[in-house]
């Protein structure tokens, strides 16, 4: 006989001595089972998952995939020291790219019994893994869920800069049909700067490839599949700044790539470069940008990322000051796009990464735990 069933034989004696009314019995015997429940784990016996930042997208294709093992609580707010406490009676917290998972947060969600942290994206830099692995929390990811998605939107932003097509679309709906001001340039020809040339950075260069343009590639660890590519040449990163006409980031953010794109960097490029980020907001120094686009030296800039971006993207703070003056002047400029985490958002994305997401979270509740976990990220990746 187990604990909950030894209290369920107590239970029952007590209702024949006492004649305990079949109400009082009930809600009793609901609370046993709820304190008897394995933690983590619903009355069905449904693992628990609480989403941060979860937005109706996410839920929608999480559902989708959700086979009925998993309860998913959706939260609206970001995780932080603060917000851990939601977490409580929850072995599974599934957070995305703006939740702050820093030493204090992860202390906070150890306590409330916290096991395992699941990103649905695959950039890690929020998160204090050396703090995860002192508390024994657990730490995967998904590696890979549509570098296609991201590469897309890379050309996206490019196009819409180097066309105008921001502008040309204001301008038509309020029936000023003037061509004056929105010159572009052919893609035919010219050299792009790509950063980082793994998943991501390979996509876009074999798109680039197709508009017939030069790529200078600068890796850490350069591969030779894309070096041998006709149309690629790995180089260091002073020439690619120097001969690069569109410049694209594609790294990790890492103390190494902290401010990669700095005052600098941008004194050594061409005049006019156009500079696109869709990786991390810090890869690039944006009052150096700022400083670049006010002197002209940057002809143009693609952001679907900005270092402080939390408080902003996936908010709707139209009806709010902006208190952000750096953010503010960014949004003036006529050659600046932004777009807010928006380069993996496609139906095939955001199906990869529920799939993968709640693959990792199956193999944690059949009991792998540390290095066993296939896509578990460490201080030591
Ligand atoms: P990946 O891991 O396949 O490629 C990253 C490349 O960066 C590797 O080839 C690596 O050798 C290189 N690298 C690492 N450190 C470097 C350094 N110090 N200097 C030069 N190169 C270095 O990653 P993937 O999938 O291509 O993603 C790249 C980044 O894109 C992610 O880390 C993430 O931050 C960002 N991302 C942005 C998304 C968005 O919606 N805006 C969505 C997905 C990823």
């Amino acid at each position: 006989m187990n604990d909950a069933e030894r209290l369920k034989a107590l239970l029952e004696t007590l209702q024949k001595q006492s004649g305990l009314d079949a109400e009082t019995y009930a809600s009793i015997e609901r609370k046993l089972k709820r304190a008897s429940q394995p933690p983590g784990l619903d009355e069905q016996g449904k693992t628990k998952v609480i989403l941060y930042d979860a937005k109706s997208y996410d839920m929608a294709s999480f559902e989708r995939q959700n086979s009925g093992q998993f309860n998913f609580k959706a939260l609206d707010c970001a995780l932080d020291s603060h917000t851990a406490e939601l977490a409580k009676g929850f072995s599974v917290v599934c957070i995305f790219v703006n939740d702050c998972c820093d030493e204090s947060t992860v202390k906070r969600l150890a306590e409330m019994g916290v096991k395992l942290i699941a990103l649905r994206c695959a950039g890690y830099n929020n998160v204090n893994l050396d703090a995860c692995q002192r508390y024994g929390i657990d730490v995967v990811r998904v590696p890979a869920y549509s570098p296609h998605a991201v590469a897309e939107h890379t050309i996206a932003l490019i196009m819409m800069l180097n066309r105008k097509l921001h502008r040309a679309y204001i301008r038509n709906s309020t029936g000023q049909f003037l061509l004056e001001g929105l010159v572009g340039f052919d893609m035919f020809g010219k050299t792009v700067g790509v950063i980082g040339t793994g998943k991501i950075g390979r996509c876009l260069i074999d798109i680039l490839g197709g508009f017939g343009c030069k790529v200078l590639a600068f890796d850490k660890y350069p591969d030779e599949n894309v070096g041998n590519l006709a149309h690629v040449e790995y180089t260091d990163m002073l020439t690619l700044e120097r001969e690069s006409d569109i410049i694209s980031l594609h790294t990790p953010l890492t103390p190494e790539t902290h401010y990669l794109i700095s005052e600098e960097s941008i004194a050594n490029m061409k005049d006019g470069a156009m500079i696109i980020n869709t990786s991390r907001g810090a890869l690039l120094d944006t009052k150096a940008l700022i400083a670049g686009l006010k002197s002209g030296k940057i002809g143009s800039a693609g952001l679907d990322v900005y270092e402080e971006e939390a408080d902003i993207f996936f908010h709707d703070i139209s009806g709010e000051i902006l208190s952000d003056d750096v953010f503010a002047r960014l949004l003036t400029f006529n050659n600046v796009v932004i777009t807010s985490h928006q380069a993996f958002l496609t139906d095939e994305a955001l199906s990869n990464i529920a799939e993968t997401t709640l693959l990792n979270i199956n193999e944690f509740v059949a009991g792998k735990r540390g290095e066993n976990l296939t896509n578990r990220v460490d201080s030591a990746c």
